[in-house]
């Protein structure tokens, strides 16, 4: 890995054995962008690459010269206005309501290692050695503002990171009305863009469309990344598959309002934008006054989308994720939300824990309902202390009884939240994000804290602080269940009103960081209303994320099949529930729920009291199953094998870091006659390494596996009479390879 910089021709290189990221410094100053792909090797210079011409209708720079337009010409960090007619990544608004600004270069600096970004989450390193850093440094002469563009290379993988710190050297405060983290400028638009969209309990559903003249987006207006849109966008190649091709991800590490969009202008040129929603973003920039974005990260690859998603996979890990959970084996957890909704005592939650201790699970998880007077959704958000009616021992109580049985203790929260009717709320009725003379929109009866407050944010952490203290409390499950409306802080002056969204995501982030650093060996699980806030922002405090409130197995094989585009395993919080399935009354066999809830954290949320004994029998095998295989299959690699967006089947599959374990998730939604022989072609094996199939006893080398496949057929290729075969509908199968000989 490296970043050179090439004096005569004023060109930055930075590259790894896998990608070449190349800009150069413009005639007009500005940053111009040269090349992001695969790695060519250094030279000189590259200026060949900025491509210029005399274009009908074009507005020009030079007086004497009609070929330099910015409209024509690929920009790392654009302004609007001064010939390019594109959207731009940068705008600011001045005291003579002029928005026009003109960045020139001005320095550079190059750095081992990567800085951190002060508030906001971000990826990191530990050795200087594992990533360099190149800041350039811009400035506008009329208003003396400052743009350091930040890019970081990792020596691992075909991976960049860009960020923007604004500092404002004038002496006139101005208004940054957009702020983008990246601009991508490239050559053509011969992408198919691919998303992850759906909404609340269909999260994460892969969705395509060619990119067309004009500006495709997604994005988030919410308050949080949200349900609709995940903030993370891929550009693939037509041909671009699963196992081969050229694709480019791009992951914003933010949690709150967003926009990832791209404009393909009328020469077929493409310009992606990502960072914080301008729709709903101002900030004050007053004398010697600083903005930092977030972070983008991008990854390209041309070994095709597992490839991409493996290389998000380990960073988001291994370099975004932290504390003492960042590569450590989940615990196995029961969580009483579907067993009992706010129906239960003490006694009832005892009793599950009991029986779960029996079947050998690890961690018992009180969700809502413990505190204030919360016997329903219209009460008691706010009010974070035990409700002795419940739960005499209180939680340390609770907590003490649960730790006897032999198994760990966690507890839900909803930090950002209030009901009217709660004592919080009684006290502070002005701590809620509300408009002055306006009407205040609830969301579940509920209405969001005002965390663009300090004092807000401290209140909350008290009182949390307070029970981490006193009651043994292993892990916390943060939720939120509503998206912000009425933005708007009391605390703020007017002309900082279009901070705040950005200012409460800001507090949420400091909660997290100020709870991690206290409780560091609390396992923090991140929730929103199941997937309204997954997003890489969360990892950085929360390792793992409720992706869904829907626990339907065949329901999550797409889910789960779409966040894993980006996601780690290990992320994912997945569980096997009771059936008729809560969400939409499928009844699915308990090993397919298993089969499907493998592939995340794993755990139970119903009361396994009502199981028979033999589905008892059968969870005791699926919880000894996940405690040999976990650690592989959170933390292996994984590859996606057939979509579940695509066919009647899904299969995917995780490998072991030294190749001699794979387990493979085969999933076969309805079940059918007559139907063909089936076999999946495998991937990430060692083919010299022969493998014995632990569901039959055959033993198959690696290569056979991946090059002529796994057979996968059953009785349903032929006539099954009377229904007397095994299968069903929603059938599913684990396939335990297990290296014999080398
Ligand atoms: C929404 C979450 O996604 C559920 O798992 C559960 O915790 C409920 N909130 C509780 O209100």
């Amino acid at each position: 890995m490296n970043i050179v910089y090439h004096e005569t021709s004023k060109t930055f290189h930075l590259y790894n054995d896998r990608i070449s990221y190349i800009m150069t410094i413009m005639r007009n100053g500005h940053l111009g962008q040269l090349y992001f792909g695969k790695q060519i090797r250094d030279r000189e210079d590259y200026s060949y690459f900025l491509e210029t011409c005399g274009r009908p209708m074009s507005s020009n720079v030079y007086d004497d010269d009609r070929t330099f337009s910015l409209e024509h010409l690929r920009q790392e960090y654009p302004v609007f206005g001064t010939t390019d007619y594109r959207q731009c990544a940068v705008e600011i608004r001045q005291e003579n309501g002029s928005r026009i600004s003109d960045f020139q270069y001005k320095s550079y600096k190059i750095m081992d290692g990567k800085p951190g970004l002060a508030g906001l989450p971000a990826t990191y390193t530990q050795e200087d050695t594992e990533a360099r850093t190149l800041i350039v440094i811009l400035e506008d002469d009329v208003t003396k503002v400052q743009v350091e563009l930040f890019y970081t290379i990792f020596a691992q993988g075909g991976v960049m990171t860009r960020s923007v710190r604004f500092y404002h050297g004038g002496e006139k405060p101005v208004l940054l009305t957009r702020a983008m983290s990246l601009c991508l400028d490239l050559p053509d638009c011969d992408y198919v863009w691919q998303q992850l969209s759906g909404c609340w309990a269909r999260e994460c559903h892969i969705k395509t469309r060619s990119l067309e003249p004009g500006i495709q987006s997604i994005g988030s207006m919410r308050g949080n990344s949200s349900h609709e849109h995940n903030p993370f966008l891929v550009l693939k190649r037509r041909t671009t598959d699963e196992r081969q091709g050229e694709a480019i991800g791009i992951s914003l590490i933010y949690s709150g309002n967003f926009r990832i969009q791209a404009e393909v202008d009328a020469h077929d040129t493409l310009r992606v934008l990502a960072g914080i929603d301008p729709e709903t973003f101002e900030w004050k920039l007053s004398c010697g006054g600083e903005f930092q974005t977030p972070e983008v990260v991008m990854v390209y690859t041309d070994w095709g989308l597992n490839h991409m998603s493996q290389t998000f996979h380990k960073l988001y890990q291994k370099r975004l994720a932290r504390g003492c959970w960042r590569e450590r084996a989940r615990p196995i957890l029961i969580n009483n939300w579907e067993a009992t909704y706010f129906d239960f005592t003490q006694e009832r939650l005892l009793e599950i824990a009991a029986k779960a201790k029996e079947c050998g699970v690890e961690l018992f998880v009180l969700d809502d309902g413990w505190f204030g007077e919360r016997s329903s959704d219209r009460a008691g958000l706010g009010d974070w202390k035990a409700n002795q009616k419940r739960l005499p021992d209180g939680i340390s109580g609770l907590a003490d009884r649960i730790e006897a049985l032999g198994m760990k203790f966690g507890l839900w929260f909803e930090p950002e939240m209030v009901n009217k009717d709660s004592d919080f709320y009684r006290q502070h009725p002005d701590w809620i994000m509300s408009t002055p003379n306006r009407s205040q929109s609830h969301g579940r009866y509920q209405y969001v804290l005002d965390f663009s407050r300090k004092e807000v944010v401290d209140a909350v952490y008290e009182q949390m602080a307070r029970i981490l203290i006193h009651a043994k409390i292993s892990y916390i499950k943060w939720d939120m269940n509503r998206s912000i409306t009425e933005c708007y802080s009391k605390a703020w002056p007017a002309d900082q009103q279009g901070e705040i969204y950005h200012r409460y995501i800001l507090g949420v982030y400091d909660l997290y960081e100020r709870l991690t650093s206290e409780f560091p060996n609390v396992l923090f699980e991140s929730c929103a209303s199941g997937g309204g806030r997954f997003d890489p922002g969360m990892l950085y405090y929360a390792p793992q994320g409720w992706i869904s409130d829907d626990s339907d197995a065949i329901e999550r094989l797409k889910i789960q099949y779409g966040t894993s585009m980006c996601y780690p395993i290990s992320s994912m919080g997945t569980h096997v529930s009771a059936v008729p399935n809560h969400q939409l009354g499928r009844m699915t066999p308990l090993h397919t729920r298993a089969n499907v809830a493998y592939f995340g954290t794993f755990g139970y949320e119903l009361d396994l009291n009502r199981l028979t004994p033999e589905e008892t029998e059968e969870v005791k095998k699926q919880i000894i199953f996940m405690k040999k295989y976990r650690k592989m299959l959170q933390f292996g690699t994984f590859y996606r094998l057939q979509s579940p967006f695509e066919g009647n089947q899904t299969a995917w599959m995780t490998v072991s870091d030294d190749q001699k374990t794979a387990l493979v998730g085969f999933y076969r939604v309805l079940n059918c006659v007559n139907g063909c022989f089936t076999r999946l072609r495998l991937l990430g094996l060692n083919p010299v390494y022969c493998y014995r199939n632990v569901v039959d006893g055959s033993c198959h080398y690696g290569d056979e596996l991946m090059y002529a496949g796994l057979i996968t057929s059953d009785e349903t290729a032929g006539e099954m009479i009377s229904g007397q075969g095994m299968n069903t509908d929603f059938e599913s199968r684990i396939y335990v390879l297990e290296v014999t000989e080398s």
